[in-house]
């Protein structure tokens, strides 16, 4: 226990290897956060269930996700680390909320906008359209003040901010108002085959993603075969040179020299020397990234213990805010 403000995220077990943009977007941001806050961190399979999974696939990212996700410096020790369907009061507290959520705003969610008009309707399920509110239960159960997320999840936070303020305003300050912590845009990290579109799970093709778990040969090969342009002078322009200036990202945010310093470095040099460079900023670190997961993964009964004493701390939380909720609320307390 502790009285510092708390920190909630969640990843989604979509893949079975977090890349390059979503460790330096979010993952990496989490990190320091552990100093300040009391921090909880998880992995979001419910969430994962509004698209179709093979169940054993689905363990599997699962558990890959949260072995990630403390081989990225997430520690158990000073975190809770956690899966989401292992604290049941987030379904119970969807509920309660998605009876207080107009149907007209969640509908106008531009992510559900989305997804669902490219499902389609019968494709689409109705997961899908409440995804925002389990969103915003896991992020009220714990009366987080702040939410580590990137940019296209900031109207998901409005509306738990509108969620939070419409149950406080109705049945008296029951749940903390959480503030958005927008990730900074390091995690601007473009599609190596298009640096105009963000490097994405979903959208990039397998040559424009840097999976952090593959072998540090293939990664080296998708960066020297990185789509640049045909000027051969190393400067930072987003515009006019969207690949170089990827590239020259990705390797200020993992060497921590500015941008200015590494372009100043290159002078009279050529791409194939960037794209060296850049291949072994990924490999230096992805090669230990790696192995810590594996052995993570290799010893999986701990790490099984590390999720279920997560799971034992975030239900402590949970439990006491659903009891509350219902009382609040009226639903009659078992005798
Ligand atoms: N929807 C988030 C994403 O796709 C994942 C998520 C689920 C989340 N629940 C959360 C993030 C609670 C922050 C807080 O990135």
């Amino acid at each position: 226990m502790s009285d510092r403000p708390r920190v909630l995220s969640l990843v989604q077990p979509t893949a079975n290897s977090l890349h390059l943009g979503n460790y330096l977007g979010a993952l990496r941001q989490w990190v320091p956060l552990q100093d300040e806050f009391e921090t909880f961190y998880g992995v979001a399979d419910l969430h994962a269930l509004t698209v179709e999974n093979e169940p054993a696939a689905l363990t599997e990212k699962t558990l890959r996700a949260a072995a990630q996700l403390i081989a990225g410096g997430v520690d158990p020790d000073r975190s809770t680390v956690f899966v989401q369907s292992h604290v049941p009061e987030h379904t119970q507290l969807t509920w309660v909320l998605s009876c207080m959520t107009g149907f007209g705003q969640a509908s106008r969610m531009t992510q559900f906008k989305d997804k669902s008009s490219r499902l389609g309707a019968d494709a689409a399920n109705v997961g899908l359209f409440l995804y925002p509110v389990l969103m915003a239960a896991d992020i009220l159960l714990y009366q987080a003040e702040r939410v580590p997320v990137g940019e296209d999840q900031r109207q998901h936070l409005e509306l738990t901010r509108d969620l939070a303020g419409r149950f406080n305003a109705r049945y008296g300050e029951t749940f903390v108002v959480p503030e958005p912590h927008i990730l900074a845009s390091v995690g601007k990290i473009m599609d190596l085959t298009d640096p105009t579109a963000k490097m994405s799970k979903t959208g990039s093709p397998p040559n424009g993603i840097i999976e952090l778990l593959d072998p540090d040969k293939a990664n080296t090969k998708k960066i020297k075969s990185a789509v640049t342009d045909s000027d051969r002078v190393i400067t930072f322009d987003e515009q006019a040179k969207p690949g170089v200036a990827n590239l020259l990202r990705i390797l200020s945010a993992l060497t921590g020299e500015s941008i200015e310093s590494l372009v100043a470095g290159f002078e009279g040099k050529g791409y194939g020397d960037l794209k060296g460079a850049v291949a072994d900023a990924v490999v230096a670190f992805a090669g230990p990234f790696r192995e810590r997961t594996f052995a993570l993964m290799g010893e999986r009964t701990e790490l099984e213990k590390i999720l279920a004493a997560g799971a034992e701390r975030a239900r402590d939380v949970a439990a006491g805010t659903v009891r509350q909720v219902y009382r609040t609320i009226g639903l009659l307390p078992p005798g």
